[in-house]
């Protein structure tokens, strides 16, 4: 930073070009600069000042990328195609001051929104609400409500108790009903469509369906012929971030990686969230890091946007490891942190990208559904196909914090062509009745801690989907990891 470098010269230090380069770009931690300003030499080259350094605070290097001369992308012919339709970026805006109210008015718009979805699902029962059911005179009807609480009998079968506008009900989920296994993985706060009978002050439920995507579209796919690479968890800063690997993807843009003709259709990249590592993300994270300022770890991250051929639009969202509020919608990652030129979108965020609709999540909320069960980390496409089910990116209240607006940025009201996650580190993806889920890996090699949890992470390998056709290319850039 000038003002750094400002200091240096005042104490009578001169600095070698290469030095000087390098300062212009990096704010140095307040310690670096004292040991700078304590050096005896006349000059200091790049490679006194990375002596200067310890070990822990290497300075990051210059991207190398090379680029094949006879590389002649087609997306360079296009000009791009996208819409932000909505980027929950509420800083600034937020009329939430965290008071009961604002609880209560954010859950009267998820329970309206989302019970909507549900009730315009096709039904052979009449909806009734809960104050109804007693005249129902055991006729089979229609239920749709919030689950308040869900218990497990003795004998497997499942109890709820359920609530709508007008009242409420208590139902239980016979173990024998066809489809049980499907049933019985209702969540609290749930809120579903429950088929049945009243008898005796008790709802007997044989057929439970969620908002979901209720029918099956064909894939929607663009006119155009271009490519969108889905990243996210960089981590820069993570000694463990993959700083080679990602030099050979910005490479491969380039067309000189092999694959030239997929590299040419590339015209968007999409990172959904954990650009940094972060600091004080989690407790002693400084042993984990390289660098430690994080104006550093996003100065790194700009100098590679530097080399991605121009014709390519960077859409960028947060995680829970960049510098913005943890509770979600998270806010846009801010100006003076990441300074090149991308779109900036908070988490969730809703972008129409040649046609296809992208939802854009970093994912936090992966890990609380996971942990209800029969879900598993290596196959984040299957706990994403939950949140999708219950058109809510976060459904199960307390596992994560939110800010309470009085608009759920978190429910999925449209139906989306393109679900995007990150948060868990490994691959995968599946096409759900036309959506595709896909969740983006990393670029962070393994850390102690996913040794320690048995968690395999697939690093290094990007999904690149081609819009025209629909289908999910992978380009692995790290030695023994392949595509799913
Ligand atoms: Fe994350």
């Amino acid at each position: 930073m000038k003002s750094d470098i400002d200091s240096i010269y005042a104490k009578g230090i001169r600095l070698a070009p290469d030095a000087y380069d390098f300062l212009e770009k990096f704010a140095l931690e307040p310690a670096i600069l004292q040991k700078i300003l304590a050096s005896d030499s006349f000059m200091l080259t790049k490679d006194d000042l990375d002596g200067i350094l310890s070990a822990e605070e290497k300075i990051p290097t210059e991207t190398v990328v090379s680029r094949s001369p006879a590389f002649k992308p087609e997306a360079k012919e296009y000009a791009p195609n996208y819409k932000v339709i909505e980027k929950s970026d509420v800083s600034g805006k937020s009329r939430c001051t965290g008071k009961l109210e604002d609880f209560v008015a954010h859950f009267r718009d998820r329970y309206a929104r989302i019970s909507k979805i549900v009730r315009a699902r096709i039904s052979q029962n009449a909806i009734v609400p809960t104050s109804k059911l007693k005249s129902t005179s055991g006729s089979k009807v229609r239920l749709i409500a919030m689950v308040n609480k869900k218990q497990m009998t003795k004998k497997g079968n499942v109890l709820l108790e359920v609530e709508d506008e007008e009242g409420s009900a208590k139902v239980v989920v016979m173990k024998d009903t066809p489809g049980f296994k499907v049933h019985h993985k209702i969540l609290n706060d749930d809120i579903i469509a429950l088929d049945g009978k009243n008898v005796d002050e008790l709802f007997i439920c044989d057929n439970v369906e969620w908002p979901d995507i209720p029918v099956a579209r064909e894939q929607r796919k663009s006119e155009r012929d271009l490519g969108i690479a889905y990243l996210s968890d960089l981590h820069f800063g993570s000694k463990k971030f993959l700083e080679g690997e990602f030099s050979h993807f910005i490479s491969w843009l380039n067309g000189s990686e092999g694959r030239a003709d997929l590299a040419g259709k590339v015209k968007y990249i999409i990172i959904a969230g954990d650009v940094a590592d972060g600091i004080g993300i989690y407790p002693e994270q400084e042993k984990e890091l390289a660098v430690k300022d994080i104006y550093k770890q996003y100065a790194m991250f700009d100098s590679f946007m530097e080399k991605i051929p121009d014709y390519i639009t960077v859409i960028m969202g947060p995680g829970n490891h960049d510098a913005v509020r943890r509770a979600e919608p998270q806010p846009i990652i801010p100006y003076d942190m990441v300074k090149s030129n991308v779109v900036r979108v908070g988490s969730p965020s809703r972008v129409e990208i040649e046609g296809l609709k992208h939802l854009i999540y970093h994912g936090n909320s992966l890990d609380s559904i996971i942990a209800t069960g029969g879900l598993t980390y290596d196959k984040p496409h299957e706990a994403m196909l939950e949140l999708v089910r219950r058109r809510h990116l976060s459904p199960i209240y307390g596992q994560n914090l939110i800010v309470p607006e009085d608009h759920d940025y978190l429910v999925i009201e449209d139906e989306p062509d393109v679900v995007h996650m990150g948060h868990v580190h490994k691959n995968g993806h599946m096409l759900y009745r036309g959506t595709l889920l896909l969740n983006s890996g990393t670029f962070q090699d393994r850390t102690d801690f996913q040794v320690r949890m048995g968690h395999v992470p697939s690093p290094g390998l990007v999904p690149i989907l081609e819009t025209k056709t629909g289908k999910v290319n992978y380009i692995g850039f790290k030695e023994g990891v392949a595509g799913t």
